[in-house]
């Protein structure tokens, strides 16, 4: 949503709180600022776009002088990006500044509050009542004023304060939000994550709910609400820097594409140990446990609720169990029939999103067991599931996810063949030839990749198009809706993902001659009811883009273009057919000029409802 950093330490703060925010700029970038304390006073630079604009501003970080700041990057939720909503914001006689991340929901009565007493406002954000309430409470003791301010505010924050009266420190919060504390040698951080600093410190602190760290320069402490101090442990990232980097791609979006079949193969086999599926070094599904599930819930947003639409159908189809896939924000207001039976599977790549988060909450209310498949270690849906499947995509840095999505598909294969070969519900020989085929998911990854050139040769034919419909059916239909995703969302191209089966009820009427149709038919099941739908809009006037496999000749006969994929395993052919379709959407959203890893009005990690 919005990404925080703070440095305390012996350098000039400016420059490196610019370089961790622009390694922070996809969680927000409408609006960037810093505060440094100067030697005498709290300094403040912001300004509304990008963080370039503030680059520029500040003179390339020579126009402010300090060691302890804070900056940050604004994905506006109360208040449009303007100058004065930026943060960092500061208290009214500018003795307080502040960052956040997060929406405080009694805002408004602490604003009237504050009004009625004097205070004067000078924007339109939640975060300002933070910096006024500060100083409201002053009593000179940075941490305990701090205490006392937390305890008026209701919703999620996580936050980043300094204090002209109290310079050598900076205290940090957070209730529903990530945030971080890096450890160096003689400087402290703190940032919303990892990214912003590892190019300094792999040591790092997570902040839990309701703990305060007050940072200095040598030392770290954290606090309860109570002032009790909490013993923390520092944990060591294992990330590799040049992972989080451009390296020599035009995009981090098609570095990530082209980066996918390392990440299924990190994520795949650790747990594939002689032929075998081993899981138990992950999680504990024990035959018994798995046997009392009576109903699993698959949860997420987003690119991860698609992956989770694939994994109803393979569950269903593997365990013979009855599956429900909701998007988070629908499941948590609804009332799911969950109870202590039922699995509940999160997914989730940056394990904070707002509405997952609060779903799995829900669902251990109600006495089920929660699984998330989780691409950041320790962050907030991990950390509060009973069981974490980890996918070891690495950094990603585009909004629209692909890495990250191709490697919550694999966690969905091995879950559902491990399972299905445990409760006995598939054959030996299923179970090996399953495990055999994962084996050669990340090469024949690799095939598809090799056909970029050919992609992008036919993006250049059709980038003008003005609409697409995508359709399949089953598997196929859920990697539709990805597609579907993934263009529009860089694109900015009306797209629409349909049953193939349900697009006569309705939608057809919407086909005109030279509308472009992605039929996604990989499923050898439903191939001829496919050839039937591709016929069906055809004779409409549509053109047909076949995403087909290798062997499915009748099938890309009929279409006026097509690009086929390896055959595999019907359940794992997702992981193929996804590839043309996120490479076409990039090639569009190129050749149009869209800003693709910073799309309009989105952020890639959404830590609000
Ligand atoms: C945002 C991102 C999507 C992502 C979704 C869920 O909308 O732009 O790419 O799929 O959040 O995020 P999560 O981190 O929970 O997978």
């Amino acid at each position: 949503m919005c990404g925080i950093v703070g440095y305390i330490g012996d350098e000039e703060a400016v420059e490196l709180l610019l370089n961790g925010l622009e390694k922070l700029e996809y969680r927000g970038y409408d609006s960037a600022g810093v505060a440094i304390y100067d030697g005498k006073e709290l300094k403040v630079s912001k300004t509304k776009g990008r963080l370039k604009a503030l680059r520029h501003m500040l003179g390339n970080g020579e126009k402010m002088n300090g060691t302890v700041g804070i900056g940050h990057t604004r994905w506006a939720t109360h208040g449009k990006p303007s100058d004065e909503n930026s943060h960092p914001h500061t208290s009214a006689s500018r003795k307080f500044a502040v960052v956040h991340n997060g929406i405080i929901g009694n805002y408004l009565s602490i604003k009237e509050l504050l009004t009625n007493l004097g205070k004067e406002f000078s924007s339109e954000t939640d975060t300002e009542v933070i910096a006024q309430l500060l100083e409201h409470y002053d009593n000179g003791n940075t941490l305990e004023t701090v205490i006392r301010v937390l305890k008026d505010l209701e919703g999620s924050y996580a936050i980043g304060i300094i204090n002209k009266d109290n310079p050598h420190e900076i205290v940090a919060a957070r209730k529903d939000n990530p945030l971080i504390v890096g450890v160096g040698k003689d400087e402290n951080f703190i940032a919303s994550d990892v990214n912003a600093i590892v190019s300094r410190t792999k040591d790092i602190m997570r902040l839990e709910d309701g703990e305060i760290a007050v940072i200095k320069s040598n030392k770290v402490v954290v606090y309860d609400m109570d002032k009790n101090i909490i013993k923390k442990n520092i944990q060591r990232v294992n990330w590799d820097i040049s992972a989080a980097g451009k390296n020599n791609y035009s995009h981090f979006m098609l570095k990530e594409i082209m980066e996918q079949p390392k990440a299924v193969h990190d994520t795949l086999f650790p747990r594939l140990k002689k032929g075998e599926i081993v899981l138990e070094d992950d999680i504990n599904l024990s035959k018994e446990y798995l046997e009392k599930i009576n109903k699993i819930f698959i949860v997420g947003c987003g690119s991860a609720y698609h992956a989770g639409c694939v994994g109803k159908y393979i569950f269903e189809k593997l365990l013979k169990k009855p599956v429900e896939v909701d998007i988070a924000s629908e499941f948590r207001y609804r009332n799911p029939i969950v109870d202590e039976n039922s699995l509940v599977i999160a997914i989730s790549q940056s394990g904070e999103t707002a509405d997952t988060l609060a779903a799995i909450r829900r669902s251990k209310q109600l006495g089920a067991r929660v699984l998330s498949i989780v691409n950041v270690v320790g962050s907030s849906i991990a950390v509060e599931s009973d069981d974490v499947f980890y996918t070891w995509a690495g950094p990603e840095i585009a909004v629209a996810t692909t890495k990250a999505y191709s490697a919550q598909l694999v966690a969905i294969y091995l879950l559902s063949i491990y399972a299905a070969n445990k409760l006995e519900k598939i054959s030996r020989i299923a179970y090996t030839r399953y495990v055999d085929e994962l084996f050669f998911l990340p090469k024949k990854m690799q095939k598809v990749l090799n056909l970029t050139d050919k992609i992008r040769k036919f993006s250049e034919k059709k980038y003008l198009l003005e609409s697409v419909f995508f359709m399949g059916r089953n598997l196929d239909y859920a990697v539709s809706m990805e597609g579907s995703l993934k263009f529009k969302e860089i694109s900015y191209v009306h797209a629409e993902a349909y049953a193939a089966g349900e697009l006569k009820h309705g939608t057809i009427s919407l086909i005109e001659n030279g509308t472009l149709v992605v039929a996604v038919a990989t499923q050898r099941s439903v191939t001829d009811k496919m050839a039937n739908n591709i016929e069906e809009v055809k004779a409409r006037g549509a053109q047909i883009l076949g995403i087909s496999t290798d062997s499915c000749l009748d099938l890309r006969k009929i279409c006026d273009f097509s690009f086929s994929v390896p055959d595999t395993h019907d359940i794992l052919q997702p992981s193929l057919s996804i590839i043309p379709l996120q490479l076409f959407s990039y090639f569009v959203a190129m050749l149009r000029g869209c800003d693709i890893d910073k799309p309009r009005n989105l952020a890639k990690s959404v830590t609000i409802e």
